[in-house]
């Protein structure tokens, strides 16, 4: 079987982290890598929408992509769920167990293999908490999740969380990052960011912490392994040593974000 050394080198978060890892770690990950390859079939060639494509959707929808997951479910026979009550003063755990749902898993797999690729604290975290804040608003996710998170992270996982959205759009093969296949059909193949995204990539491009935020995007995009399950557990450390939990619970401490927590706990509120 064939290698395909940069996919592989990719894969493990890029040439960095790779001299980062134990000669071990690297015989380990090459194993998984090869019998991962062997399990995958080949996948045909595929066509992409354009973006006037996308566009021709928006009207055959009964809600608009933005909006965050809590708010509705998007096949059309089904029913939101009532949801499970948060304690009252709730941390960051019990918003991974009772609201941020089908983030969790997508998350939990992006922190794993940054904690695996030897990543820094600040990024495992950034990683761990990258699209959370999905389960309230997806457009423009990057500026929403640095918000959610920003009194209670180190400043520069904040950073990372808000420039990873832009950096998506923007391949950097020399850090193992490839254009997704996914944005192609999210998107359209054509598609061209807006002059807001354009403007944070080149910000972020330049600034001294753009590896923690491009970290961020090598270790999500190949995050989605269906079936690998992760837990929050390998992650408990991480966050107590760097996530502040107000006392008083996320929601209830008066942060200029404060509200935002509200929300994601009671999305059934009318107003
Ligand atoms: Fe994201
Ligand atoms: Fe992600």
């Amino acid at each position: 079987m064939q290698l395909d050394r940069r996919h592989f080198i990719a894969s493990l978060g890029g040439a960095a982290a790779v001299k980062l890892m134990s000669h071990e770690a690297r015989a380990e990950a090459l194993e998984t890598y090869m019998s991962l390859q062997l399990n995958t079939p080949a996948t045909p060639a595929r066509k992409f929408p354009t973006a006037a494509q996308i566009e021709t959707q928006i009207e055959t929808r009964h809600y608009r992509r933005g909006v965050g997951s809590a708010f509705l479910v998007t096949s059309a026979d089904s029913k939101v769920k009532k949801l499970e009550p948060m304690p009252a003063k709730p941390n960051l755990h019990d918003f991974f167990r009772l609201r941020f749902g089908q983030f969790s898993n997508h998350v939990f797999q992006s922190a794993n293999r940054a904690l695996k690729t030897g990543m820094s604290e600040e990024v495992i975290l950034a990683c761990l908490l990258h699209d959370t804040v999905q389960v309230l608003m997806k457009t423009d996710h990057g500026w929403w999740g640095a918000d959610l998170y920003a009194p209670y992270v180190p400043e520069r996982t904040a950073f990372a969380i808000r420039y990873h959205q832009a950096l998506r759009f923007y391949a950097d093969t020399k850090n193992g990052y490839e254009y997704p296949d996914l944005y192609r059909s999210m998107f359209g193949e054509d598609y061209v960011p807006g002059p807001h995204i354009e403007a944070a990539y080149k910000y972020a491009k330049d600034h001294k912490w753009y590896m923690d935020s491009r970290m961020v995007t090598v270790n999500d995009l190949y995050a989605f392994e269906p079936g690998v399950v992760v837990t929050i557990e390998p992650f408990a450390d991480v966050i107590g040593r760097h996530f502040k939990n107000p006392k008083e619970g996320l929601g209830n401490d008066n942060s200029p974000v404060a509200h935002m927590w509200r929300t994601i706990a009671t999305p059934d509120n009318p107003l």
